[in-house]
């Protein structure tokens, strides 16, 4: 079976999660950060290089106050709980996205769990945080157009983005039955295999992942040729 090197999640489906067993949204969300464990573990397991996982979108602002809070405390606990064995699995941590808008004590526990794992050279744990496929862009033109050169390549274009040095997305998972991008990695999904799944986030575990991988195996890329 091959290994898909760069897997992207999105990971959704915890609101419902909650809601159909009459618990508070954010219940899901907290239940979720289990499938996160999971996936991680199985990810640095299968040798995977690179696994992206979609925390919050530019557009998530939308929610109500307590969630978006509640998604971020969420967030500094399972950073605060998890980084040294993190660490010590030789998995390095990265974030993509404009966390400059984030809680200040949160922005804090980022930067150190970063500063922490930067030397190792396992699976990279990259984390998608305030992140917008168009934001991504127009940011990264914003950079270029201070280099101040008359016309731009794609290389060029990739060193801007913020998952510069990272392979593209080979297979990029979605749950909860949705089917569309919601503005996760536009540039970068260019060739990846999209894969959908009803089972909803709190439930993913390996054995899904597996699904995925072998639904993976089945497909025939051929990035345009024949
Ligand atoms: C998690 O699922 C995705 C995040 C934004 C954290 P949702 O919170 O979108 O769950 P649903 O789609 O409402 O069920
Ligand atoms: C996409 O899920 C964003 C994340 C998983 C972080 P959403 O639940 O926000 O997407 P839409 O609103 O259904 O498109
Ligand atoms: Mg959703």
């Amino acid at each position: 079976m091959v290994i898909p090197k760069h897997i992207a999640i999105i990971m959704d489906g915890n609101g419902r999660w909650a809601v159909k067993r009459g618990f508070s949204r954010l219940i899901g969300h907290r239940e979720g950060i289990k499938s996160v464990e999971e996936i991680i573990k199985a990810s640095n397991e299968l040798g995977i290089s690179v696994l992206t996982l979609y925390a919050f979108s530019t557009e998530n602002w939308a929610r109500p106050l307590t969630e978006v809070k509640g998604l971020f405390r969420l967030l500094k606990i399972f950073l605060r709980k998890k980084i040294k064995e993190l660490n010590k699995k030789n998995v390095k941590l990265k974030v993509i996205g404009d966390i400059s808008k984030l809680p200040e004590d949160v922005i804090k526990e980022i930067k150190s769990s970063i500063k922490e794992t930067s030397n190792n050279t396992g699976l990279i744990l990259n984390i998608a945080l305030n992140y917008g496929g168009r934001q991504e862009i127009i940011n990264a033109i914003n950079g270029i157009l201070k280099l101040n050169i008359k016309s731009v390549d794609e290389n060029t274009f990739e060193k801007y983005i913020y998952t510069s040095g990272l392979p593209s997305p080979d297979l990029i998972i979605r749950t909860s039955g949705e089917c569309r991008i919601s503005n996760f990695l536009l540039w970068q999904s260019a060739y990846s295999e999209f894969y959908t799944t009803n089972v909803l986030w709190p439930d993913f575990r390996k054995k899904d992942l597996m699904d995925a991988i072998s639904e993976y195996n089945r497909r025939n890329r051929r990035y345009g040729g024949i």
